[in-house]
């Protein structure tokens, strides 16, 4: 089906975008669905190897641009690293005078185990996948607050569960804290202005650049190289059948707020955090001050009882939100 034949297709006329990492894989994916819907886009890629080392392969971000005006979209490209947010902010701002979008999707992974991680290869991986989205977003937010109206997306990974790469983990798992806080921030502002989080998985230079290298420690240790999926499931998972999510969390009918899903080879899903049942150790179960560690223990079927919990949601950080204070309150006053 095309989008002529859809009653009511998803479009971004008049809109701007800014995709960082868009070079190649998943970002550029991203970039040619929104150009394709109508969306200006500006086209952000330095050109690094997978692990952010050997930046400034123009070439990548040019093709891509290229590729989206030749279908008669309209784009720019843009050279600079994540790091340096303001600069990719005044580039859209420059060509088109506004940015309704940004899809944070530039990214680095690093081969090391934990034994091998260092300060440096740590401190690479926060400041691009971390603070480069920080950045971006500190120098994005002031327009989306003009606008009043704004569509952030970050690309966080299922690395977050843990899979051996921990900076990596660390530095996706912080952009849960961060996007949290953004819609926390545009929901105390009562604007228009949402911020979601992508899980993707797809094969892509990423992918196969970390097993490669992966492969290359395993060979000189004297083991065999892992098995690689066989083509046809590798073309399952091409990044183009992730973008639908992306493009669906940026356009305007989107009111998901902190949400994050998961997106890969066709299959899409939410995450959401999950709060077991409560387990209280309060004077109503005969309790004389703090609760002991057999309190715990003895509270272990509670604590694995989801059923009777719920999903905690964006804003529930806060002292306004069921705190354990609230909770233990409420409870206590039950008692009586
Ligand atoms: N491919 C997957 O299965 C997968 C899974 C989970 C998360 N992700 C995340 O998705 C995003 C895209 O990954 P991909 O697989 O397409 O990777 P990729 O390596 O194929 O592409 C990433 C692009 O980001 C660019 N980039 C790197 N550092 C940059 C910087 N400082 N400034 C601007 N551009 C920079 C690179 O030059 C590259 O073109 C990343 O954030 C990655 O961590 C990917």
């Amino acid at each position: 089906m095309n989008t002529d034949q859809l009653m009511d297709p998803l479009r971004f006329d008049g809109q701007v975008a800014l995709v960082t990492g868009a070079g190649r894989g998943l970002g550029r994916e991203h970039a040619l669905l929104l150009a394709s819907r109508g969306c200006k886009v500006v086209v952000n890629d330095l050109g690094s190897a997978y692990d952010g080392t050997g930046v400034g392969e123009k070439r990548v971000a040019d093709e891509v641009v290229a590729q989206i005006r030749a279908a008669g979209g309209e784009a720019i490209a843009n050279f600079d690293s994540v790091e340096q947010g303001e600069l990719l902010v005044a580039a859209a701002l420059a060509a088109y005078g506004r940015l309704d979008i940004v899809i944070n999707n530039a990214g680095i992974l690093t081969p090391e185990t934990w034994s091998e991680l260092t300060l440096e290869s740590w401190q690479r991986t926060i400041n691009i996948n971390l603070t480069g989205v920080f950045s971006v977003m500190k120098a994005a937010w002031p327009v989306f607050v003009e606008q009043q109206y704004g569509r952030c997306v970050m690309t966080s990974s299922p690395a977050i569960f843990g899979a051996g790469v921990a900076a990596y983990a660390a530095s996706k798992a912080g952009l849960l804290g961060l996007a949290n806080s953004l819609q926390f921030e545009a929901r105390k502002l009562k604007l228009d202005i949402k911020c979601n989080l992508l899980v993707p998985q797809a094969d892509t230079r990423m992918v196969r650049d970390f097993a490669s290298a992966i492969d290359d420690r395993r060979v000189q240790q004297g083991r065999p190289p892992a098995r690689s999926a066989p083509p046809e499931m590798l073309a399952r998972l091409s990044p183009s059948r992730v973008s639908a999510m992306v493009a669906w969390l940026a356009h305007s009918s989107c009111d998901a707020e902190a949400s994050i899903h998961e997106a890969g080879a066709g299959y899409f899903a939410r995450l959401n955090w999950a709060r077991s049942a409560p387990l209280f150790a309060t004077e109503k179960e005969g309790l004389e001050g703090a609760p002991m560690p057999e309190n715990v223990r003895d509270g272990q079927a509670t604590l694995a009882d989801f059923e009777h919990g719920h999903m905690p949601v964006s804003g529930d950080g806060t002292m306004g939100g069921p705190s354990a204070l609230e909770q233990v309150l409420r409870h206590i006053k039950i008692a009586d």
